[in-house]
């Protein structure tokens, strides 16, 4: 009889598990904790590739990027060590500014990297073109400039990207040794709704 009763409350727990996909409010939970809920994950999810073209304008009357402060021993610093720039980067479809603008990158980076040169990249591409306008993904992780492909992780968005997961790759396309100005490629993988 005991061990009908347990296999019963079993079967009874595990429909529970099943079936509760609605939110539960419980008076023993903290006060910051205001409801949990069990969710299924759906089976379908977006998977899109995006590229374009990040330019890096630091020269100019216009410049799109902007050194914002820098640490008291940065000039002794081969890494610029301590400095932090703030970007409002245009992003287009092609490697020239005059393609089409499909977005900004805004948000700033920061010289992370005391012995060998590394960024910390922390911005939001927000699209200004296409079923995507005024949505935003937001990037973050360490732009090691110097190699090749870059690697930088995709950590959420608004609207579709809200949740999102992926990844950015970047590749420096161009890069003017006299002015400073960058054209980067960033392939960026996205898992969204
Ligand atoms: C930079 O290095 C010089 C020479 O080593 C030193 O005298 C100076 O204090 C350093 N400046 C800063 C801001 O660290
Ligand atoms: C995007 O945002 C701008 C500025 O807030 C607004 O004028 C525009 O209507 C928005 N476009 C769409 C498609 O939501
Ligand atoms: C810029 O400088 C780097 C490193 O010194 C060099 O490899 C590259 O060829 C230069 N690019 C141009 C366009 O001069």
């Amino acid at each position: 009889m005991a061990e009908l009763f347990s296999i019963l409350t079993t079967i009874i727990f595990f429909l529970l598990l099943l079936s509760s996909s609605s939110w539960a409010y419980s008076e023993e939970q903290s006060s910051f904790v205001l409801g949990e809920k069990r969710v299924k994950k759906p089976v379908y999810e977006t998977e899109s590739h995006f590229r374009f073209f990040w330019h890096d304008i630091v020269s100019g009357p216009s410049p799109t990027s902007v050194r914002v402060a820098q640490a008291p021993s940065e000039k002794n610093s081969t890494t610029f060590f301590g400095t932090i720039v703030m970007i409002d980067d245009p992003l287009t479809v092609g490697p020239e500014l005059s393609t089409e603008l499909v977005g900004r990158a805004q948000g700033f980076y920061a010289f992370s990297g005391k012995d060998s040169f590394g960024l910390l990249m922390a911005m939001t591409f927000v699209f200004t073109q296409g079923k995507y306008t005024n949505n935003t993904i937001v990037i973050m992780g360490r732009n090691d400039v110097v190699s090749e492909v870059r690697e930088m992780a995709v950590v959420g968005g608004s609207g579709p990207f809200r949740h999102a997961t992926g990844y950015a790759q970047a590749r420096t396309h161009t890069l003017d040794n006299n002015t400073g100005d960058a054209i980067v490629q960033y392939d960026v993988f996205v898992t969204h709704s």
